[in-house]
């Protein structure tokens, strides 16, 4: 009879942790969530970390390393991070739009001190998490406010956020071509001919410079022909810098093209990162820009972008960007900065040269002369997907399934091995 009396209210319980969710409210609310694949870029590295093998190689995730293999915490941030200690600074809550002095110097950064657009303040530049916060609050902006087509063009293939970003927004995906598989390297006409027949007022994406995945940019007369063919299509354009300084090393080089664009009249949209060029990857902090017609323009887009943010994240963090405005705007933390990006870029550079170099070593017969072609942090590297998972499976070596490698995880001390595994699943 005991036993009854325990086991009755338990065989109850089962019942129950059994029933149908229509009728039975201790039942799970979550039974239909299925499970979800890793992230195409970020799962690489979780997979990296499981890893026991003492070679292993994360070529993963664009994350700066220095020669020993580290992540890299730039002695300008540093310096800067004491200088704001020392200040016994506040904690107290940003403006929507973040801090001031920031945007400000962020929107300095990317179209030039002296650019007509700062001038006549016809710009309005928020601070933004990062470069994904950044596009994502660009997407949300133009789908409640874009007037044309909610197509988004992006370049075939482009950065794998992307496409949930705009299209979590509401907007549609849409491509253009980019890349030549047969040349590694930048299909100038496939894209002109695309871009030709996109539809008038649609969105395209452009990577300002170092495009991610490829490593692959147009030349400057290649810009122009593509500048005037989007105003000749009349398309809005979107542009995505979240390498300045990455590619040549030089922060007024690599803004070329978005400096060109807005000359030639194309009010553009643009998100900034300072994760990679001032290696603040977790401290998350970027900017949004709209170029408007005028100041006028500027002051209704900006009170409509403080009404977006506002119920998304309120307002943004307040570390990363003092320590951003801090090197811009004290000229010797500046200097060392530019001095920073330089060696990081040149070491990748080097890296790329090693490479190339360790495979002709190894015996490779094929053409590597893309490797030291591409720029910024990462190489396209031709490799098909089985390859990748060789490489992965028999040598420890990760990285996304397209073929991508971040040259940034390369090393003097692991390039050869690099070299020693790419040849083997390539002969
Ligand atoms: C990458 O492409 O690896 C970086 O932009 C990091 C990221 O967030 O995907």
């Amino acid at each position: 009879n005991l036993l009854v009396h325990i086991f009755k209210p338990l065989s109850f319980l089962s019942v129950i942790q059994h029933c149908s969710p229509a009728w039975c409210l201790c039942s799970s609310w979550w039974g239909g969530v299925q499970m979800g694949p890793p992230d195409p870029i970020l799962g690489v590295t979780e997979a990296f970390k499981r890893d026991t093998n003492p070679k292993k190689m994360n070529l993963g995730v664009g994350a700066y390393r220095d020669d020993q293999g580290k992540p890299y915490v730039l002695n300008c941030v540093r310096k800067a991070e004491a200088v704001i200690a020392e200040k016994k600074l506040d904690k107290e809550y940003l403006p929507i739009g973040g801090l001031g002095e920031f945007a400000k110097a962020c929107a300095q950064l990317a179209l030039g001190a002296d650019n007509e657009v700062l001038k006549s303040g016809r710009n309005i530049t928020v601070q933004t998490i990062s470069g994904t916060g950044s596009l994502r609050i660009g997407a949300n902006f133009l789908s409640r406010f874009h007037g044309g087509p909610r197509d988004v063009y992006l370049p075939k293939p482009s950065w794998g956020n992307h496409t949930p970003i705009f299209r979590d927004a509401g907007m549609q995906l849409k491509a253009y071509r980019y890349y030549d598989p047969s040349t590694c390297g930048f299909d100038f006409k496939g894209a002109l001919e695309d871009i030709s027949k996109i539809p008038e007022q649609s969105v395209i994406v452009l990577h300002a410079c170092a495009h991610n995945p490829t490593g692959v940019d147009p030349r400057p007369e290649q810009w122009k022909e593509i500048s005037d063919l989007v105003k000749k299509r009349n398309l809005l354009v979107f542009f995505d810098m979240a390498y300045q300084g990455f590619a040549s090393g030089d922060i007024d080089r690599d803004a070329w093209a978005v400096r060109h664009f807005i000359e030639q009249g194309h009010n553009i949209v643009l998100s900034q990162s300072f994760a990679k060029n001032m290696g603040l990857y977790g401290e998350r902090v970027g900017g949004f820009t709209v170029v408007c017609k005028d100041a006028e323009e500027a002051k209704r887009v900006e009170s409509q972008l403080k009404i977006l943010i506002r119920p998304i994240y309120s307002n943004p963090p307040m570390n990363g960007a003092r320590i951003a405005t801090t090197i811009l705007n004290t000229p010797e933390l500046r200097a060392m900065w530019l001095e920073e990006v330089h060696g990081m870029a040149n070491r990748i550079i080097k890296m790329r040269e090693q490479l190339v170099a360790g495979l002709k070593k190894e015996g490779s017969s094929h053409n590597w002369q893309h490797v030291i072609d591409q720029i910024g942090m990462f190489c396209f590297t031709g490799l098909k997907p089985e390859q990748v998972e060789r490489l992965t499976k028999e040598f420890s070596v990760y990285m996304t399934k397209d073929g991508r490698i971040s040259m940034a995880g390369v090393s003097s001390g692991n390039v050869g091995y690099l070299a020693h595994g790419i040849h083997a699943v390539t002969k």
